[in-house]
């Protein structure tokens, strides 16, 4: 065990987080009515070229008119291989009200990418008067992002987020897949004769889950694309919960329930949390640093296992109530 304790992640519920593309304001107030935890305004690849402009001006004025409540409310800003992303910061910056909490950076490759938009957006808010800080969160979706994930984790203290993009992520990686996250018809192996189907996408989350939890960082899984697929939505959010990540995009405003119910651990995991931790301080009174729970061992290790899912209801109990 390193010596270095490992840092706790950003304590706010990230369960949820729902997209909407900014040249598309009518939708902007039944997002803020959601129940998501997050807002991703996107400037974007849900953004037309020649749309850009407007977008932006959109998003500057819902910022400041809409009440988005408690929401964490992120910004998607163009990437850095784009001739769009340094406006997006400086209008944001210089022209949004105090309430944008967030800025993500999407297709980011190595930590140099993540100290490029901290140093501009650095300058403007101090140029600006801005009291609030900005903070970040970044999108793996490239060969590179994941090669680098770990500098990337550690990249910037106004870090907080990071998801994984499965879209450019599986185009990067020349994958031969057209779908967004989720099952692939063609990543199965054959046992007694039949097909047994794997998922693509789990050595690059759980990458990102161990970069993420080194470094403090929040780790998010991103999009589901077949929204009218519930099934598949929360079998591919339940494989990354159980993986460590969070939350999980949503993409089309049904998605969001089903996010939050699968992020918010349930009262039968809660009490069986609890219970372990009742056991092992009934074992530690005892002078033993092992018990017996349901048949099966737990130990010292267990209570802190169980101390995730206390907290995480903790987390989401807190922001529902106060
Ligand atoms: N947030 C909030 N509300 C939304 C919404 C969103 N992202 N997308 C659609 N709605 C609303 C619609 O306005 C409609 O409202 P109404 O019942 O009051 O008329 C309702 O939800 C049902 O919408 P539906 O007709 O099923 O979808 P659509 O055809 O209008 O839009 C998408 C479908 C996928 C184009 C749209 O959901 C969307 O743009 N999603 C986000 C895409 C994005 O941001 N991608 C970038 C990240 S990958
Ligand atoms: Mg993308």
């Amino acid at each position: 065990m390193s010596f270095i304790v490992q840092p706790t992640a950003p304590s706010r519920p990230n369960r949820c987080q729902l997209f909407g593309p900014g040249s598309r304001p009518g939708i902007f107030e039944k997002m803020a009515a959601s129940a998501a935890d997050v807002i991703n305004l996107d400037l974007e690849d849900s953004v037309a070229p020649d749309d850009k402009p407007q977008a932006r001006s959109n998003i500057v004025q819902a910022i400041g008119d809409i009440d988005w409540g408690r929401k964490c409310l992120s910004v998607r800003i163009n990437g850095l291989d784009t001739p769009y992303w340094y406006r997006d910061v400086v209008d944001l910056l210089e022209q949004a009200s105090e309430r944008l909490d967030q800025i993500m950076i999407p297709k980011v490759g190595r930590a140099a990418d993540v100290y490029a938009v901290d140093a501009l957006v650095t300058a403007a808010e101090s140029a600006s008067g801005r009291t609030k800080r900005i903070s970040l969160e970044v999108i793996i979706e490239s060969a590179a992002g994941i090669a680098h994930v770990e500098e990337i984790a550690s990249s910037s203290p106004r870090l907080q987020a990071m998801s994984l993009g499965a879209a450019d992520f599986a185009a990067s990686m020349g994958m031969q897949t057209t779908g967004i996250g989720g099952t692939q018809e063609n990543y199965y192996m054959i046992h007694d004769g039949k097909k047994h189907w794997s998922d693509p996408w789990h050595w690059a989350q759980a990458a990102i889950v161990a970069a993420c939890r080194a470094h403090g960082v929040l780790p998010v899984d991103g999009p589901f694309g077949d929204f009218s697929d519930d099934e598949g939505f929360v079998a591919q959010a339940r494989r990354s919960a159980t993986l460590g990540m969070v939350g999980k995009w949503a993409i089309h405003p049904r998605q969001v329930s089903l996010a939050n119910e699968v992020f918010t651990p349930s009262e039968d995991q809660v009490s069986e949390a609890r219970e372990i931790l009742d056991a092992m301080e009934q074992a530690r009174k005892e002078g033993s640093g092992a018990t017996v729970y349901k048949g099966r061992l737990v130990d010292i290790a267990s209570i802190r296992q169980a101390e995730v899912i206390v907290q995480q209801a903790a987390v989401i109990t807190e922001t529902q109530t106060s």
